[in-house]
């Protein structure tokens, strides 16, 4: 290996290691950490992340990139490099960039002001009460434009921050996606309407949380995640954290009136899990052994919440053994009745509850929200009465108050403005990537429904996980879809699966 290279992966690994580390005390933090030990441990971790970002943004690592000819304009580096030598020195020099472009005394500023807001937030929240958390959204606001001038854009400032969490997303670009999916979402919704309404009582009966919690390491298992490199506990939040090369673990929750709440967290979370551990091996503890994006982290998840773990299929085989396993729950319930009660489409004003038709026009809802915040055609103040305006067009409902509406999410009380489009996004990666993978694979849908997962696990690590950061997003739907992103891909999925659940 390239001497320079190796001296890169030098700093870069050990700044992995230390994330890793981090890792760790943050899962336990979650899970097991008495109470008392609250205050120690974010001071190890705020230790850790400032180690790992002071190594990272060390003008040694610096003149080491300098050398390899990368720069913004060129940041593959020199030609002589191999080309996955090449793909490795754009994935760190986009990282190295990023966090070098914020100014420190920006950096402290906005984690104070995050810690104060995210408190504020909380409190307003709870007390529906828009007012007093207006003054701090207001200055996330603030913050967020002068975050997009540090980044830089070429048009749109909103661009500055999208690109953050999606290499080469633009706003022109999502309002494109966007626009016409956020019509044809509205069109099913309105068909769905019209019909009668599906059964789901069967879902909501006392389920004790040791069954579900039996089933959730059953089913997980079956879908492919080994727990020689995982681990599966419970959390009032489900995650997923890696914490290691060969140690990616998930949490679930366990609501007893509602158990579907955790078989599909389970699952979804699998779906990260699963996408971490397929990394090729080769990019471990550097910046390309990590995942491509949010959104095609998102695309993983979902694809094995929805695409497999609602669809007909997988339940005509694992149906029984769910049954065995929470029974006597649905011991008297047809598959075809679950099958209904699990994909029942119902707007509702909590994003994190919505089924999978409604789901994506919330994060429109919050797309249009930050778009016209940034380029200041909304004002803050306004944010509230601007929220309700676009759930009753979207989804025909008003919230009664701010706390289940615009109050809802924690992410601008974090100052994370342009990380909202990532989970609509991921729909439309899954979506496109999952169409791909039945073109290639005819038999995939007869292989779900015979418990056959690994063919969906198998083409997922060979086409998506093994590439890790080694294309943008946008290069890696190319290259594995032969196109860009195209919405129609889960307009089509979403139409064939409601249209036979409804009647339409
Ligand atoms: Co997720």
């Amino acid at each position: 290996m390239n001497k320079l290279i190796e001296d890169i992966k030098k700093i870069d690994s050990e700044c992995t290691l230390i994330t890793h580390a981090a890792a760790v005390l943050g899962w336990d933090q979650e899970t097991y950490m008495p109470e008392e030990a609250l205050d120690e441990r974010s001071e190890q971790l705020a230790y850790l992340e400032g180690l790992a970002h002071e190594k990272f943004t060390s003008p040694e690592l610096g003149k080491l990139l300098k050398a390899a000819a990368c720069t913004d304009e060129n940041p593959f580096g020199d030609k002589s490099f191999s080309e996955t030598e090449r793909a490795y020195l754009r994935a760190i020099y986009r990282a190295y960039s990023k966090s070098t472009k914020l100014p420190l005394d920006f950096v402290t500023e906005k984690a104070r002001l995050v810690s104060q807001s995210q408190a504020v937030w909380a409190e307003a929240r709870k007390n529906n009460d828009f007012k007093s958390f207006e003054p701090y959204l207001q200055k996330m606001v603030d913050m967020a434009k002068k975050e997009a001038t540090f980044f830089g854009f070429e048009k749109n400032p909103y661009d500055g921050l999208l690109d953050q969490y999606e290499a080469g997303l633009t706003q022109a670009e999502l309002e494109r996606v966007f626009g016409g999916l956020q019509k044809k979402l509205v069109e099913i919704v309105e068909k769905i309407k019209t019909k009668n309404q599906v059964s789901d009582s069967f879902l909501h009966i006392h389920c004790p949380e040791s069954k579900q919690a039996a089933f959730s390491t059953f089913i997980m298992q079956e879908i492919g995640y080994d727990l020689k490199k995982g681990r599966l506990d419970k959390t009032a939040h489900p995650f997923s954290t890696t914490l290691g090369i060969n140690d990616s673990r998930i949490t679930t929750r366990y609501l007893e009136e509602y158990f579907p709440s955790s078989v599909f967290s389970t699952m979804h979370e699998s779906g990260h899990a699963l996408y971490e551990l397929g990394i090729n091996r080769e990019y471990a503890l550097t910046s390309l052994g990590e995942a491509c994006s949010m959104a095609i982290h998102e695309s993983q998840s979902r694809t094995w919440e929805n695409m497999v773990g609602r669809s007909y299929g997988f339940w005509q085989h694992y149906y029984k053994d769910l049954q065995l396993y929470l029974s006597p729950n649905l011991d008297s319930v047809s598959l075809d009745s679950f099958y209904a009660g699990i994909n029942k489409v119902e707007p509702s004003f909590i994003r994190t509850e919505a089924d999978e038709v409604t789901y994506s026009l919330h994060v429109i809802l919050r797309f249009n929200i930050e778009n016209r915040l940034m380029d200041g055609s909304l004002l803050v103040k306004d944010v509230p009465e601007a929220w309700n305006k676009e759930l009753k067009d979207l989804l025909g409902i008003v919230p009664k108050n701010d706390a289940e509406g615009c109050l809802q999410d924690i992410h601008w009380s974090m100052g994370a403005i342009g990380y909202f489009p990532s989970y609509a996004l991921g729909n439309l990666y899954g979506a496109q990537f999952f169409a791909k993978m039945k073109k290639d694979l005819n038999h995939v849908e007869v292989d779900i429904s015979n418990g056959k997962t690994k063919t969906v696990l198998d083409w997922l690590r060979a086409n998506i996980h093994t590439w890790g950061s080694y294309y943008t997003p946008g290069e890696l739907v190319k290259k594995v879809t032969g196109e860009d992103l195209n919405p129609e891909y889960f307009v089509e999925y979403l139409k064939t699966k409601y249209s036979k659940i409804y009647g339409f």
